[in-house]
């Protein structure tokens, strides 16, 4: 199914619940609908192109002037098994806890301390979510999609996806250029279970037994405890990444700082968590008209209700001068602005 719209209202679309308008709407359940698209009209070429999922990870500051592209595309099956693996295939369209669901229904593991994080399966590893210990990239085997260049549908195997922290390939140099029609997971029929962060191992053993379902529960109990609900109050989870910087620098905060949260991130690098460095900033549960630092966990920033894009934006550069003037560290934001153009 094809659908195509001008002017199209987006606020249903981005889970800050922001007003805005696409220029152009493009929502499709196919792959093959794409190559429709692209052979019946070439002037879309000249557009700015957003490539819209569950929208949980965007902050749409005005009208976006261009094309919104709605992949939509169903489906789990299951590709093959062995006698440790299954394999399954999700569309890029289902929402990423139904599948968690599924495969945690099915007792299959590499997946559930992903629980309730909201969005589609075709973001997941765009930004290769992660959550209590467990990154998408490592069950990822495939992601297939659909190269508006070369007007052909293309896949990349786990190594050619390029995944780092919320990174990958799809942000970068394929952005908006390939798009992402569906993910093949590697999952477990015998999972090692990740209990080793917060507290994660201390809520399962509260629930009972230690198996996927419990795991599942205690993540999602935790979330809901530290997270505000997108259906009630706007959000888009972390609203910033956790810095990466120089270990140098990370021990100088923790001379001052005992306390600080500090990872190790690979040979000479530490990350600090963003979160801290703006509570201790003084900014958690900060209010500022529509807009604010949430009370419970100040990486995620919030709409009270009808707050405009550039509000939440002001806020956001406000919070980053404010963690850079006390500790000298950039903050980089994890959500894609879009509809930047009339503004910035
Ligand atoms: N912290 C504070 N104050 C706060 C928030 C956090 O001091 O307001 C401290 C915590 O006490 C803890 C540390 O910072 O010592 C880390 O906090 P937390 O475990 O809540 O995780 P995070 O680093 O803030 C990351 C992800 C989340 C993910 C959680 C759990 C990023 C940018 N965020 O947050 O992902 O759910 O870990 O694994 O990596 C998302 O990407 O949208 C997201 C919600």
């Amino acid at each position: 199914m094809i659908r195509f719209s001008e002017n199209h209202p987006l606020k249903s679309y981005n889970t800050f619940g922001v007003e805005a308008l696409a220029r152009y709407f493009f929502e499709f359940t196919e792959p093959e609908d794409l190559d429709t698209f692209v052979n019946a009209n070439e002037s879309w070429k000249e557009l700015p192109l957003f490539v819209l999922g569950g929208g949980s990870n965007v902050l749409f500051l005005d009208k976006f002037e261009g094309l919104v592209l709605h992949p939509n595309l169903p489906g789990i099956g299951k590709v093959r098994e062995d006698r440790q693996n299954v394999w399954l295939e999700a569309g890029a369209g289902e929402v990423w806890d139904d599948f968690v669901k599924y495969c945690v229904g099915f007792n299959l593991g590499g997946v559930e301390n992903l629980s309730l994080i909201p969005g589609r399966v075709g973001a997941a590893p765009v930004q290769n979510i992660g959550a209590y210990g467990q990154e998408v990239s490592e069950v990822i085997e495939l992601v297939r999609g659909y190269d508006l260049q070369k007007k052909e549908q293309v896949q990349f195997s786990n190594a050619a996806c390029r995944f780092g922290y919320r990174d990958s390939l799809f942000k970068r140099e394929l952005k908006n250029r390939v798009i992402i029609t569906s993910v093949v997971f590697r999952l477990e029929k015998f999972p090692e279970f990740r209990l080793n962060y917060g507290q994660v191992e201390e809520k399962v053993k509260a629930l009972g037994e230690i198996n996927l379902h419990n795991i599942r529960q205690a993540v999602i109990d935790i979330r809901t405890s530290k997270l505000p609900d997108v259906n009630e109050l706007g959000n888009a989870g972390s609203f910033f990444k956790n810095p990466v910087v120089d270990s140098v620098m990370a021990e100088k905060i923790r001379d001052i700082y005992a306390d600080a949260p500090i990872y190790p991130a690979g040979e000479g690098y530490s990350k600090l968590a963003a979160g801290w460095l703006i509570e201790r900033s003084g900014l958690k549960g900060y209010r500022s008209g529509n807009v604010g630092v949430h009370e419970k966990q100040a990486l995620v920033l919030v709409n009270y209700g009808g707050a405009a894009g550039r509000e939440i934006y002001d806020l956001s550069e406000k919070v980053k001068q404010l963690v850079f003037e006390k500790f000298g560290v950039e903050l980089e934001m994890e959500v894609n602005l879009a509809g930047i153009n009339n503004y910035l």
